[in-house]
């Protein structure tokens, strides 16, 4: 097969005409352009040299990030100087040529004129290497903007800096309810009355204990007295309970099973954070108090001692703002493992895995050491500028989804402002500089302060020490995630995408060990 696929050249699959387009051409021409011709990419060409290529995929991307297709033009996004191949190579050569660049698309040159336009698939069905039964679907890096799911727990308007639980807005069920409140609101569906509420604190209270053949173990994972990494140890240990308490893949179990199940997670993290903890510091745990609420025992457990009630509010609002947000990295990851039909414990421990990465959830306690770098108010500009000049992120900074104020921020500004911690107005300074300086060397990204800058300020002043941050985040989202996991067992389908093969074309003879 491969000396057949030699003989044939770029020339014999090669799409003629090629389908091209004026660089100041708009990207809403581009698109109705590749539509009317069934094409997947068109040439940028300049006094007839291909200068550019804008594909289907750029344009699905573009669309995602809210670009505005009828202003921007196809040379602001196209990419520039596209590799070429002559029309008489090989079949080969060309598909080495795409898997070397990462290009899928190629112009193809005769005497330096464009005659045509190769794709990696018109090469690699020529050469007979894959099934083409199933046409796959592109969808933009990192499934940016694709829906992948139907929910009814929540959402993200990115571009209005709103979002909400069910059918309230989040912020204002934080300024409004208590956790347990919103807690039962995301897994029962509706806000509880009275005497549900009630209900549902007293099955809290009776799994909030960690069994003492756990606690047992605990020390050992927590590393008494060494620099601790919080969400490893939690992991560990939440694997260690979840298979003790003998849960099964929930296909076996039942969803009325489930659900209990995933009480019991929510209800003993925070004990088990700061069991933890507390090991960590040689001190033993404090047992939950039964008469507290959640976010009263949280710091309760934390000291042996009851913390002040705007301590209590302030992280009770934090913990209720941060408990679901659009299929973010680690909720994706709970509803895939749960797609697989396996036990919640492993979706639970899957997800910490994905919060643990600095690009998520491991990032609040960065933007506080970010503030004892810069020290002082007159250094904030020169740091920023050189941080983003030596291609360095601003931690605290950006979203995925927001393009504008991110509202937890907004209403963390706020409750650090009431708590008046000693860093509040150098936090405020340095995020209006971070904004204006990204502004200006990252123009049009939009990036503005996330959750996180504020929750660290917000936590400081409460004086948790910062191991304790990513952890605290955990215990509410610990609630998001299996209200997840409870969505997509009771409307299941594995979650399995396709990958686009772009390496070296197979089959090729693996070689003999002596001369690899
Ligand atoms: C959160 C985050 C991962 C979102 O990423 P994203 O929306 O996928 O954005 P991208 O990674 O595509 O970045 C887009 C552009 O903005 C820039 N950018 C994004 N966040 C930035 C930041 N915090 N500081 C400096 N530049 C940033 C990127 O360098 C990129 O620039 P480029 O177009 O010149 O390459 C990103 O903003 C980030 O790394 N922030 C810092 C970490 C953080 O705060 N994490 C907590 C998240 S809640």
């Amino acid at each position: 097969m491969a000396a057949a696929r030699k003989k044939r050249t770029v020339r014999d699959v090669m799409t003629t005409p090629v389908i091209s387009a004026d660089p100041g051409m708009s990207l809403q021409q581009a698109t109705q352009l590749l539509a009317t011709h069934g094409v997947g990419s068109v040439v940028v060409l300049e006094n007839e040299t291909p200068i550019g290529i804008l594909t289907e995929r750029d344009l699905v991307r573009l669309t995602s990030s809210g670009a505005d297709l009828s202003s921007a033009t196809v040379a602001q996004w196209m990419t520039k100087d596209p590799k070429t191949v002559d029309a008489k190579a090989t079949v080969d050569a060309a598909l080495n040529l795409l898997a070397e660049s990462k290009f899928r698309h190629i112009p193809v040159l005769s005497d330096g004129k464009l005659v045509g336009i190769v794709s990696i698939r018109d090469l690699m069905r020529i050469a007979e290497v894959r099934p083409f039964g199933t046409p796959a679907v592109d969808v933009p890096k990192g499934l940016k903007g694709v829906v992948v799911a139907e929910t009814e727990i929540g959402d993200v308007r990115g571009a209005d800096g709103f979002y909400h639980y069910r059918q309230y807005n989040a912020v204002e069920l934080a300024e409004k309810c208590s956790l347990e409140e919103v807690w039962h609101l995301l897994h029962v569906g509706r806000l509880p009355t009275e005497a549900e509420l009630e209900e549902f604190r007293a099955r809290i209270r009776k799994h909030s204990v960690v069994p003492h053949d756990i606690q047992q173990m605990l020390p050992g994972i927590a590393r008494l007295g060494t620099k601790f990494v919080p969400l490893e140890a939690l992991r560990s240990s939440l694997s260690l309970l979840t298979s003790s308490w003998n849960f099964r893949p929930w296909l076996d179990v039942g969803i009325d099973q489930l659900r209990e199940q995933a009480l019991m997670i929510c209800a003993v993290f925070p004990t088990l954070v700061m069991s933890l903890h507390r090991f960590n510091q040689r001190l033993w745990p404090v047992d939950p108090h039964p008469d507290l609420s959640y976010a009263a025992n949280y710091l309760y457990m934390w000291k042996g001692e009851q913390a002040p009630p705007e301590h209590v509010r302030a992280v009770e609002q934090y913990l209720i703002s941060t408990i679901d947000h659009g299929f973010n990295a680690s909720t994706f990851t709970a509803r895939v493992v749960t797609s697989t039909g396996a036990d919640i414990g492993a979706a639970v421990v899957a997800a910490l895995g994905s919060l643990s990465g600095p690009l998520h959830g491991g990032a609040p306690s960065r933007a506080l050491e970010m503030l004892d770098a810069i020290k002082s108010p007159d250094e904030v500009d020169n740091w920023i500028r050189s941080a983003v000049a030596s291609g360095k992120r601003i931690m605290g900074f950006g979203h995925p989804v927001y393009k504008t104020d991110d509202p937890r921020s907004v209403m963390l500004r706020g409750i650090a402002e009431r708590l008046g911690g000693p860093r509040v107005e150098f936090a405020k300074l340095v995020e209006e500089r971070v904004v204006a300086i990204l502004e200006e060397l990252k123009p049009g990204r939009q990036l503005y302060a996330n959750v996180e800058f504020y929750a660290s300020i917000v936590m400081e002043s409460i004086g948790l020490p910062p191991e304790l941050f990513t952890p605290t985040f955990a215990c509410s989202r610990v609630i998001g995630w299996t209200a997840n996991i409870l969505e997509q067992a009771a409307d299941n389908r594995i979650i399995r995408p396709s990958g686009r093969y772009i390496g070296p074309p197979p089959p090729q003879p693996v070689p003999e060990f002596d001369s690899r």
